[in-house]
């Protein structure tokens, strides 16, 4: 049976092998998907020893994103310039191809949810990894500007000045953001984990606007919480965009499109 694994450290919480499982029986492939606990700084003794073995694929979470980078071979575009890699794949010619489905994930959750992004003004808040991975899969959906802002704006300009050849995108701060129309607004920062707001303004959440946080919890996120609240259209959180790149993955590795829905809802059932 074709074996596949995710990578990580703590690895106990990772939903990876429950949603490739539901996957795999849904599209009836014969495959077995297991989670790993990797020591810190042994990525590449663990990934040579999985396809020594004869693994197929593999997803990789934290902290091992920028060594899974540096340990494959080829990279798609998108993991180039996200700089992290989440998905490794064995080639017929032996070689590793590695790749980012994150932000694709988010795209097609989004989309999944009848977001439109095309021409619309996307607010990106948050500037590290995860914020990094979404830029590409977004800027292809051809919105008409991408906002990043952050807690720390050298941040935020530093990605502007590595995607600015790829579309529109631009960085504006926290405290200059009052006044500004954005329509679709994803929070890439871990704030809400810690029951904090990233730190916009109000004024920017209106009835028509759709909320997106890229983290999940068993109830609504902090930052979906003050959403609400302020009565955004759409407010959505990140399970769909973890069910999304997972979808992604088993694509590139066993090229048929999973259907995410229906795994969204069965891990909303369990996380209740
Ligand atoms: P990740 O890979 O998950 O994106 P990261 O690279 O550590 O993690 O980046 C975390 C992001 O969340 C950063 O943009 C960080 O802001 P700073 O660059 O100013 O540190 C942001 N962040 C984390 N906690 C936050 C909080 N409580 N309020 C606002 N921003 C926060």
């Amino acid at each position: 049976m074709d074996q596949y694994v995710v990578f990580g450290n703590p690895i106990a919480q990772s939903k990876s092998p429950l949603i490739h499982t539901l996957f795999a029986r849904q599209t009836s492939q014969s495959m077995h998907y297991a989670a790993q606990l990797v020591p810190l700084g042994e990525f590449r003794v663990a990934a040579d020893a999985f396809f020594a073995d004869g693994g197929r694929g593999c997803n990789v979470t934290v902290p091992f994103k920028e060594d899974a980078y540096q340990y494959a071979d080829q990279l798609t575009e998108r993991a180039k310039l996200a700089g992290a890699v989440n998905t490794l794949k064995k080639l017929d010619d032996g070689l590793v191809l590695g790749d980012n489905t994150d932000g694709e994930g988010l795209v097609q959750d989004l989309l999944q949810h009848q977001v439109t992004l095309a021409d619309q003004r996307i607010l990106l808040i948050g500037a590290g990894g995860a914020a990094r991975g979404v830029i590409l899969p977004l800027l292809a959906q051809q919105p008409s500007s991408i906002t990043i802002t952050n807690r720390t704006l050298a941040k935020a300009e530093a990605l502007v000045d590595a995607f600015a050849a790829h579309g529109p995108v631009n960085a504006v701060a926290l405290d200059e953001l009052a006044g500004g129309q954005y329509d679709v607004i994803i929070n890439s920062t871990s704030a809400s984990l810690s029951g904090q707001l990233p730190g916009i303004p109000e004024s920017l959440i209106q009835p028509s606007k759709v909320c997106y946080d890229m983290v999940y919890g068993s109830g609504p996120t902090t930052f979906n919480q003050w959403a609400q609240q302020l009565g955004a259209k759409v407010v959505l959180d990140g399970l769909g965009m973890l069910v999304g790149q997972a979808a992604e993955s088993f694509m590139l590795w066993r090229g048929l499109r999973p259907g995410a829905k229906q795994v969204q809802r069965e891990l909303r059932r369990l996380m209740q």
